[in-house]
């Protein structure tokens, strides 16, 4: 069975985003083990000089490393991903890249109609930097608008709609990971690590 890792994309306490990873972990716990990691206990990036991780990045990013796939749930703030997601990002490129060459699929959960939409676009755009490099599945979005409604008291999603369209996108990321991980596997260009291009003369 893949071991996957849920990335839960904000620090506070109360989330739907956390929810609906939830959802995702219980519902296809037949298909895939899934763990989620939390990133709220993790400090601001503040670009250390020995570009050393603190102990809580290393831990996160050595179970990325490990795991055969991430998702990423992201709230939007102020069209973006919250302060709390893109610090994270920044220790990775910046410390321990464990996102290189891994299989990524992006959900989000929002208060309002879009469900993520804007938050997801750049998402999506900072996993694709070099340092980064995280395998996005293409052509696939996952959007839960008015979130604070989209749940019943045992947390599950209560649209069968939107409990479909699920299904299809995680089987699709099941195939993803499989496919991607082999061609990656066989890539003698496969890297660890990423020099920050910004840094060179
Ligand atoms: C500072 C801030 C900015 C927000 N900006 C947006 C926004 O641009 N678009 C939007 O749809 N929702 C916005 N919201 C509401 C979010 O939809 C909601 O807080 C969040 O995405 C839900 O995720 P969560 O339940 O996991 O915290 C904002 C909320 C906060 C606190």
């Amino acid at each position: 069975m893949k071991k996957l890792i849920g990335i839960v994309g904000t620090n506070s306490d109360k989330s739907t985003n956390r929810m609906l990873l939830q959802f995702i972990q219980k519902h296809f716990a037949d298909k895939a083990n899934i763990e989620l990691c939390e990133i709220k206990d993790l400090p601001p990036f503040n670009k250390p000089e020995n570009r050393v991780a603190p102990a809580e990045v290393q831990q996160l990013s050595d179970k990325i490393v490990e795991a055969d796939g991430v998702i990423i749930s992201t709230p939007e703030y102020n069209h973006s991903v919250p302060a709390a997601l893109k610090s994270t990002l920044e220790w990775f490129s910046y410390t321990t890249q464990p996102l290189i060459d891994k299989p990524v699929m992006i959900t989000g959960a929002s208060y309002g109609r879009l469900g993520s939409s804007r938050a997801q676009t750049h998402l999506r755009q900072m996993l694709d930097v070099p340092e980064l490099k995280a395998r996005i599945m293409p052509g696939s979005e996952f959007l839960l608008g008015f979130s604070l409604q989209a749940f019943d008291e045992s947390g599950n999603l209560t649209n069968k709609e939107k409990v479909a369209e699920l299904e299809g996108i995680f089987n699709e990321f099941l195939r993803f990971v499989e496919i991607t991980n082999q061609l990656v596997n066989n890539n003698p260009q496969h890297t660890n690590r990423s020099k920050f291009s910004w840094e060179e003369n």
